[in-house]
């Protein structure tokens, strides 16, 4: 039960409607072992003793009993899906809500299919047992409670021995759940495959199609629903034996009920009408114990599903804003590091070792080094998405812990190899980091990052839904409207990691030029594997390994005899290559 526990706070509020739901609930329950009583009466009361006069009223009252259950059976079932509707809602934002302030640090190990899946269908499962699960355990409990209540009333030995088989259909139960349990957890997990499959497949479809993979990926998709198909077909296996099986047993109890009930009614010991209630009270027992298989099954399956939301939930948030003192304000723009390492796991290497820069505002520092050699790395520490293993950054001389996060990130903008643009309006992109933005504000933004021409010459101008991943959009395009995005939330720091890579020559210069109207009077980070890109930077530092190996201006680097001499060599040569063959 500690899994629904934990899960108190989300349900907990709404029960009101549980504790209606599970009123009306044993109402109905009163009222179904009612019906073979009125059974037994007009047996034994009236048929037998001739008392037709009886009749209408007893079946005006068998209506009446009727309607009330209807309106009970409403209210509960109604009353029962608000309980589970209202506490998943909750749920289901607090899951959401968690996932927008999870560190990358926890999108590193996490995949989406995964994730998607937790959110819908683990999400779903828990609501389905708040709603009916519950319920139906507890309506077989008192279902049993009750009926073996009335059938001892009529007679103590026939209740007994006709119970005598049910510790059999116990086992029956208990055998099932083994084995259905670990098919459902095949299903489960091999849907989950599927969608993985499905999700990884629609979000790569640029990669399947350049390689014309799409063969593969049918194949791949084939095996997976093979897989799944299998699953679902062993699983209906164990179900359909089920039912028969657990009837035959029953109807074995039947018999023994009729053979001894019937000795004690033509013994004169018991009424025939006594027999036949009987006979409807043995399966409000046997039903519940069939059903209980598939309850249990259905408490399992939300457990686990409650167990993979609360690992969300329960997930670490690291970095948090804290307590103390906050600054709230918006940065001027000096960045500070000061001996600072990173190790993204407690036993990996260094991907930072020892590293000390300082920035002004405004000025312009150029990153460059091998793939690897932890760029990225550096400007993910400005805005907190790791925090450092070992010494201080600092932004305006305060330690970048000691911001609200939401101060750091709105003075930090980032434009980056490959920008996600969402599908929605070119405006709306643009005005992602600043909602309030007036058109006006946006237009200029637009203007600034040389996107103003294009955008104007979409369809719908500034009201152009993107498609998904911006498709509809050159990378160029994309590339300008991210940096409209960013010059529209006005940082002082600004991020460029490997913005024009992406892209070729003709609309690298189209983006340098957005690029340089963005660098205006903000404290610039370049990251770039082109020399060219950033030989008019203040300071470049060139990384290795995660260390800083050289650092200078570019006219004293090109000099130094180091990496960066040789970086600048090859690039300028396969220049000369390049102007040499053109100009023959
Ligand atoms: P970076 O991502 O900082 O390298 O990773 P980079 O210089 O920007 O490289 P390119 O040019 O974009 O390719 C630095 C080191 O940190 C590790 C990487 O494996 C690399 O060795 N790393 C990075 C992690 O372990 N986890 C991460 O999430 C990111
Ligand atoms: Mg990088």
């Amino acid at each position: 039960m500690g899994t629904f526990k934990k899960l108190k706070m989300y349900y907990w509020p709404y029960k009101k409607y549980f504790i209606l739901s599970m009123s009306f609930l044993i109402l109905i329950t009163a009222i179904t072992v009612v019906y073979p009583m009125i059974l037994q009466l007009t047996i034994d009361d009236v048929v037998l003793q001739k008392k037709y006069s009886w009749i209408p009223y007893l079946s005006i009252g068998f209506v009446f009993i009727m309607a009330i259950k209807g309106v009970a059976t409403f209210i509960n079932q109604y009353m029962g899906d608000l309980f589970g509707i209202f506490s998943v809602y909750k749920l289901r934002n607090s899951l959401y809500e968690k996932l927008q302030f999870l560190p990358f640090k926890y999108y590193d190990n996490a995949k989406t299919g995964d994730l998607m899946s937790r959110l819908t269908a683990d999400v779903e499962g828990v609501r389905f047992f708040l709603s009916y699960g519950f319920t139906e355990l507890l309506r077989f409990i008192i279902l049993i409670i009750i009926s073996v209540i009335v059938m001892c009333y009529y007679s103590v030995p026939l209740t007994v021995v006709t119970l005598i088989t049910l510790p059999f259909l116990a086992i029956v139960v208990y055998k099932f759940d083994k084995a259905v349990h670990p098919a459902f957890r095949g299903i489960r997990k091999s849907f989950g495959r599927l969608n993985t499959n499905v999700q990884e497949n629609i979000s790569g479809i640029n990669t399947v199609k350049s390689l014309s993979r799409e063969n593969f990926q049918t194949d791949k998709f084939n095996d997976s629903n093979g897989d799944y198909k299998v699953q679902n077909l062993s699983t209906s296996f164990i179900w359909a034996k089920y039912f028969p099986l657990m009837e035959f047993l029953g109807n074995i109890s039947v018999v023994v009920l009729l053979g001894f009930g019937g000795y004690l009614v033509i013994k004169g010991s018991m009424h025939p009408g006594e027999l036949v209630a009987f006979y409807s009270l043995v399966w409000y027992i046997i039903w519940p114990i069939v059903n209980l298989g598939f309850v249990i099954n259905m408490f399992s399956q939300a457990k686990a599903s409650g167990e993979r939301l609360l690992e969300v939930l329960e997930a670490d948030n690291m970095i948090e804003d804290q307590s103390l003192p906050i600054y709230e304000e918006k940065v001027i723009g000096e960045v500070e590091f000061k001996n600072v390492t990173l190790r993204y796991e407690q036993d990996a290497k260094d991907a930072l070792y020892d590293i000390s820069f300082k920035a002004m505002p405004g000025q312009v520092i150029g990153l460059i080094g091998s793939t690897g050699a932890g760029k990225t790395s550096i400007t993910q520490l400005m805005t907190r998405f790791y925090e450092p293993s070992d010494g201080e950054v600092l932004i305006d001389g305060k330690k970048v812990s000691d911001y609200s996060i939401r101060a750091l990130r709105r003075s930090i903008g980032f434009v980056l190899q490959e920008s996600f643009l969402f599908s929605t309006t070119i405006k709306e992109n643009i005005s992602y980091g600043r909602p309030e933005a007036t058109m006006d504000e946006i237009i200029d933004a637009a203007k600034r990052a040389q996107a103003h021409e294009f955008i104007l010459e979409l369809p719908d101008g500034y009201d152009t839904v993107l498609g998904e991943r911006g498709m509809g959009l050159s990378g160029g395009q994309k590339q300008r409207i991210a940096i409209a995005r960013a010059i529209c939330v006005n940082p002082s720091i600004i991020i460029l990691d490997d913005a024009t890579s992406a892209v070729d020559m003709e609309t690298e210069l189209e983006i340098q030029k957005a690029l340089t109207e963005v660098m205006k009077g903000r404290t610039t980070f370049i990251i770039a594997h082109r020399i060219s890109s950033l030989k008019h930077a203040d300071e470049i530092i060139v990384l290795e390994d995660g260390r800083i190996k050289e650092r200078g201006v570019h006219e004293y680097l090109i000099k130094n005899n180091g990496l960066y001499q040789r970086i600048y060599e090859i690039q300028f040569k396969d220049y000369q290559t390049v102007l040499s063959s053109i100009t023959g």
